[in-house]
């Protein structure tokens, strides 16, 4: 046998590459699972974005390598939508690099910005992949704590008591999955300005802004903000394009240059008709998030009478694609999920995969219909 890399040894299998296997093995067995699991939008893209990758198909240029930077007319039409959605200016030849979903803009920038040995804040809870992907570059992961009490906000004073001199980048995520905290300006502010002092890289994965949230924001429209940030963004929840693979690293052009190079020596370009889709898709009205936003309300409704069924308590301003339930006092995440994934046949994931403040909470996907909902309801009584 050839044995791996040390660096393998660093990450685990993704906590839904095992588990589906496990509830794929109960659908194979016959149980009717319902997945509240993942957040794998269920709903179609715009017809029109379909038309445009069907369309597009015929085109000699369609089957070619594509640009590293991808078709101007994507970063035009990702500018013109930072431009709508948030009122921040990028141009569109410097400022934009188009990624096949935001998901490996985590890897790019990492590869691009950290050294072994170099410091990381990530939030915990928060999304496993920035404790990954640091453990796959060397560097070192420092959890910072979210906490209910303080509006899942970092708290800055108890950062600041680490010692911070080898922290080169800082994951933050508003809206913050999983718990669907909606970013202030003033947070920006304090982040940017937590930057500037000690000279850290923020990166901003803002994949949720469009759903269930009233007032879209991005780090970037904070003055000063590109001197020290970056931002991802994504079309997999906003246009449920999910399998489409399609996100956006935006900032400044020396910190873009950079993730280029990285980008460049991985990839040769994303398929031109995927690129055609996303074209059609920024271009879309605001009329598209009002329609989305209306199934996933009600199905918010739903979810929040099953968290009650299951004795669980939300935040009902909460934003994003996902119902973050606080369990009962002393329940244990994952004993708990598991036992109502084999009792009733629902599968919802444990907060703990978010990372250890995770515990005690479980989180719930609004990516099932509402029939599916109604009959998860009726399995709990
Ligand atoms: C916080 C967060 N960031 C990034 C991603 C990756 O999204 P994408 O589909 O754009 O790669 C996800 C997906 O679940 C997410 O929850």
């Amino acid at each position: 046998m050839i044995e791996v890399a040390d660096r393998l040894n660093t990450v685990e299998e993704y906590y839904f590459s095992k588990k589906l296997r496990e509830v794929n093995l109960l659908i194979a067995n016959g149980k009717p699972v319902i997945n509240l699991g993942i957040g794998s939008p269920d709903m179609r893209p715009p017809q029109k974005v379909i038309d445009a990758l069907v369309e597009s198909l015929q085109d000699v240029n369609a089957h070619k390598y594509q640009s590293y930077q991808g078709l101007p007319a994507l970063r035009e039409a990702m500018a013109g939508f930072y431009k709508e959605h948030f009122n921040v200016s990028l141009s569109q030849t410097t400022e934009i690099l188009p990624l096949m979903g935001s998901k490996e803009g985590i890897m790019h920038i990492s590869m691009a910005f950290l050294n072994k040995g170099d410091g990381v804040l990530i939030p915990n809870p928060g999304y496993p992949t920035y404790q990954s992907v640091t453990n796959l570059v060397e560097a070192k992961a420092m959890f910072y704590e979210l906490d209910e009490t303080n509006n899942w906000f970092p708290d800055f004073k108890a950062i600041e008591k680490q010692d911070l001199s080898k922290v080169k980048l800082m994951w933050v995520n508003y809206p913050h999955m999983p718990t669907g905290a909606g970013a202030t300006e003033q947070l920006f502010k304090d982040l940017i300005a937590f930057a500037k002092r000690y000279n850290i890289l923020i990166v901003n994965d803002n994949p949720y802004s469009f759903v269930l949230n009233d007032s879209p924001k991005s780090i970037m429209s904070i003055p000063g903000a590109k001197d020290v940030c970056l931002e991802l963004n994504s079309l997999s929840k906003t246009f449920n394009m999910a399998g489409w693979r399609v996100g956006m690293v935006v900032g400044d052009s020396n910190y873009i240059n950079h993730i280029l190079k990285v980008k460049s020596n991985m990839d040769s370009g994303m398929f031109y008709g995927i690129q055609k889709g996303a074209i059609e898709a920024l271009k879309c009205s605001s009329m598209w998030f009002v329609t989305l936003n209306s199934v996933y309300r009600k199905r918010r409704e739903l979810v929040w009478k099953l968290a009650k069924a299951l004795h669980c308590t939300y935040d009902e301003h909460a934003t994003g694609l996902f119902v973050w339930a606080k369990l009962p006092p002393n329940i244990k995440s994952e004993a708990f999920i598991d036992s109502i994934l084999n009792i009733n046949y629902i599968f919802i994931t444990p907060g703990t995969i978010f990372g250890s403040k995770g515990e005690g909470y479980i989180r719930f996907s609004l990516c099932a219909s509402e029939e599916e909902l109604v009959e998860a309801i009726a399995r709990l009584k």
